[in-house]
């Protein structure tokens, strides 16, 4: 804020940020802070109609009180500032500390989840794994595909609710017991939705719509095509390819190239084509970098 009072004066005061110069024609104030400005005008009218009287002392007590009023308002606008700083450093460190118990809160659930899952853990991690590596051939940004890797861990935590003689059962289910199966996707969905946390509340997208088909055929609920939530659809591709090359106890691991061959048979039917063709492309990454020579230096 500047503040001009023209007449014959002559004086110069700096105090902080506020500049009050006066010369023998003009007299000028430069407040750099908050001030009132009914009390700043209020003094410049007096100063003004001070140097109007040709009353050169009472225009200066006017201009130095207006100075008072700067230097004033520059320490509560100071008092204010660092008040402003130290509030915005408690809302980060208390938003960080909410992050982070909510991950941590996260990762209890994968544990959780994982305890039911037959492979000591490792299938949920690796889904998770190539679920993102598939978003990111997909074009995906970072950011999500880390949240699709840590959300697909989830993917098979509503299996806490199926008993074990149907999840742990050595030879194939009866189809009483393969109904009972299917609910760990809607009891997955029952036990991660209406969370406030997005990561949560993906995981519970990718719970309930990760065993549903591109073509309509899946359960629970036989939605199809882009109606499947984007990343279900690509967990369903993870979920099978790496459920297929491990051991289960019904079944015996596949080979890597029989999986291979059972996900891009399903392309377009299982599986929606574009994810089948980013899925093979990280595959094939994955060969020719687990293939390379080791040099040496
Ligand atoms: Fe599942």
């Amino acid at each position: 804020m500047t503040l001009d009072i023209s007449h014959d004066t002559s004086r110069d005061a700096i105090v902080g940020d506020a500049t009050l110069t006066a010369s023998r024609h003009s007299a000028r104030l430069d407040v750099d802070a908050i001030a009132s400005d009914n009390t700043i005008d209020e003094l410049a009218a007096r100063g003004h109609a001070d140097l109007a009287a040709g009353d050169l002392r009472a225009a200066e007590r006017d201009l130095l009180d207006l100075l008072e009023v700067a230097t004033v308002a520059q320490r509560e606008a100071e008092v204010l500032r660092l008040r402003a700083t130290e509030l915005e450093g408690l809302v980060r460190a208390h938003s960080t500390e909410l992050e982070e118990h909510q991950l941590e809160t996260f990762q209890r659930l994968a544990v959780m989840a994982e305890f039911r899952d037959t492979d000591t853990g490792e299938h949920t991690i690796r889904v998770g794994d190539l679920s993102a590596e598939i978003g990111r051939e997909l074009g995906e940004d970072a950011a999500w595909c880390e949240d699709i890797r840590l959300a697909a861990r989830l993917h098979d935590i509503g299996k806490v609710a199926v008993p074990d003689s149907i999840l742990l059962k050595p030879g194939p289910l009866t189809p009483e017991e393969f109904e009972v199966m299917k609910t760990h996707t809607t009891i997955g969905a029952q036990i991660l939705s209406g969370s406030s946390s997005p990561l949560i509340e993906l995981g519970s997208i990718v719970a309930l719509n990760h065993h549903e088909r591109w073509d309509g055929t899946g359960y629970p609920s036989g939605r199809q095509g882009v109606d499947i939530p984007r990343c279900a659809r690509i967990v369903a591709v993870a979920d099978v390819f790496d459920a297929l090359t491990s051991v289960r106890v019904y079944k015996h691991a596949w080979s890597h190239d029989d999986a291979l061959a059972h996900v891009l048979a399903g392309r377009g039917a299982h599986f929606e084509p574009e994810i089948v063709d980013a899925f093979q492309r990280v595959i094939d990454r994955r060969l020719s970098a687990s293939n390379a020579p080791v040099l040496r230096p």
